[in-house]
């Protein structure tokens, strides 16, 4: 597939993935691939197949991945299981191992009631409900940017979830909550990507990082299906809260990622 390396296309792949390395992205050949082919306006592929004139303004987009901004905030888009969502600056930009607590409510009963909290850009309720449609899904977040973000995906993408804004949840009667709400310990250093770009209430909860967390399950202790989304070293704390009997699911790299309470 490497046919464009040589071509005036490769060439430019080249330096441009050296340009990112040097500025200490991470991934800097994926990255410079979907920057050039979200300038040309073609899928990744094709840049190994045709040598198309570059646009002026790919080196624009490379200088703004150059400065840490992410790829999925410059191209606009970030694919999440069947689903392509619009983000911008006012979402946090979904992570693949959230997929985790689509795959866990996966296994509701037709028609059962879910809750999103914290749904940002709609990324759990619409992906939910794209592969459930029989649920009824309602997606509630704090911030009414993201919940503008969340109705246009919703709008968009033709699925049928209620978006509102709310401290957690609102009163209504729910037989499954799945959560990725904020858990990063305050004060924990983040690569500038997350630290210059995504909101910071987004990410943020408390000395622990499980103040938004703890409130959660305080608040669901009567809900039939809870699964919440934790981070590095709070697997055991979440499960103690949650109490009774809980499972907790890797992601693909084997790291413990979400806790699921059945009562
Ligand atoms: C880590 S982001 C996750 C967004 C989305 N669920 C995802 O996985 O892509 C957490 C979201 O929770 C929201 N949030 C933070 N505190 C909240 C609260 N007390 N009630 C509702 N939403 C909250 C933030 O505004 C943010 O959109």
């Amino acid at each position: 597939m490497r046919s464009a390396v040589g071509s005036r296309n490769g060439r430019l792949l080249e330096t441009a993935s050296a340009r990112l390395e040097s500025a200490g992205c991470d991934t800097p050949r994926l990255d410079a691939e979907l920057l050039l082919a979200h300038a040309l306006g073609v899928d990744r592929a094709q840049l190994y197949v045709e040598d198309l004139p570059v646009p002026a303004a790919f080196d624009a987009l490379l200088a703004r991945r150059a400065a840490r901004e992410p790829v999925a905030y410059i191209i606009g888009y970030k694919d999440f299981r069947r689903i392509r969502l619009a983000v911008d600056r006012r979402v946090l930009i979904p992570r693949p191992e959230t997929e985790l607590l689509v795959e866990a409510a996966m296994s509701l009963s037709e028609g059962a009631r879910v809750a999103d909290v914290g749904t940002g850009s709609g990324a759990v309720a619409l992906a939910l409900k794209d592969e459930r449609p029989d649920l009824e899904v309602s997606g509630f977040d704090l911030s009414e940017d993201a919940l503008a973000v969340a109705r246009d995906n919703a709008l968009r993408l033709g699925l049928d979830v209620r978006f509102a804004r709310a401290d957690l949840l609102d009163d209504g009667q729910y037989d499954a909550v799945v959560a990725n709400l904020p858990y990063v310990p305050s004060g924990v250093e983040l690569q500038p990507e997350i630290a210059q770009y995504e909101p910071a209430a987004a990410l943020f909860a408390g000395d622990d990082g499980l103040d938004a967390i703890r409130r959660l399950i305080a608040r669901t202790g009567d809900v039939p299906f809870v699964a919440v989304e934790f981070g590095f070293g709070q697997e055991a704390t979440v499960a103690d809260l949650l109490g009774g009997h809980t499972e907790i699911l890797r992601d693909l790299a084997g790291h413990e990622r979400v806790v699921v309470a059945r009562r």
